[in-house]
């Protein structure tokens, strides 16, 4: 487990970015102009995705990340194994890499808990893609169910 640069010859995770630029285009983000796409591949080969969803009362906004992975988990029989990130504000791809908030990471890592597989987080800027293994990389000491019970 580790974070590390995106290896190019992986055409897997080259498409998996592509999808998630194009889906910059599926946001609504009128209040931020910045507009963020996810997509996610599942362990079937099936990739869906989707953009962040704002409103006007600012903290009922939802990022792409989880509007994009509970989407797609709750209308497959498969699990993700990765998500790509890409965000546009302008017109144009952050030079930045898009890096999932707290909230978001923690959707993440329960799904690697649930489904008992790791996510590898794809974080995209224009020119260069960070990559983690696992969400648990991002979240460490994370909350789960193990610190509901006494
Ligand atoms: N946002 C995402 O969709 N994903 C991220 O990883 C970071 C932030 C959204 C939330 C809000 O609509 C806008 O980007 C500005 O924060």
């Amino acid at each position: 487990m580790a974070i590390h640069t995106l290896d190019k010859s992986n055409t897997a995770d080259i498409s998996l970015i592509e999808e998630a630029v194009k889906a910059t285009a599926k946001s609504y983000a009128p209040y931020s102009n910045f507009h963020v796409g996810a997509a996610v591949l599942m362990a079937d080969g099936t990739v869906y995705s989707a953009a962040n969803q704002e409103n006007s009362a600012y903290p009922a906004s939802v990022c792409a990340e989880r509007v994009t992975l509970l989407y797609a988990t709750a209308n497959s029989a498969s699990y993700p194994v990765a998500i790509a990130i890409a965000a546009k504000t302008g017109g144009s791809q952050t030079t930045n890499v898009v890096s999932p908030c707290g909230e978001c990471r923690q959707v993440l890592r329960e799904m690697e808990l649930r489904y008992k597989h790791n996510i590898r987080i794809l974080m995209c800027g224009k020119s260069s893609v960070m990559v983690a293994d696992s969400a648990a990389d991002l979240l460490p000491c994370d909350f789960n169910t193990d610190n509901l019970h006494p």
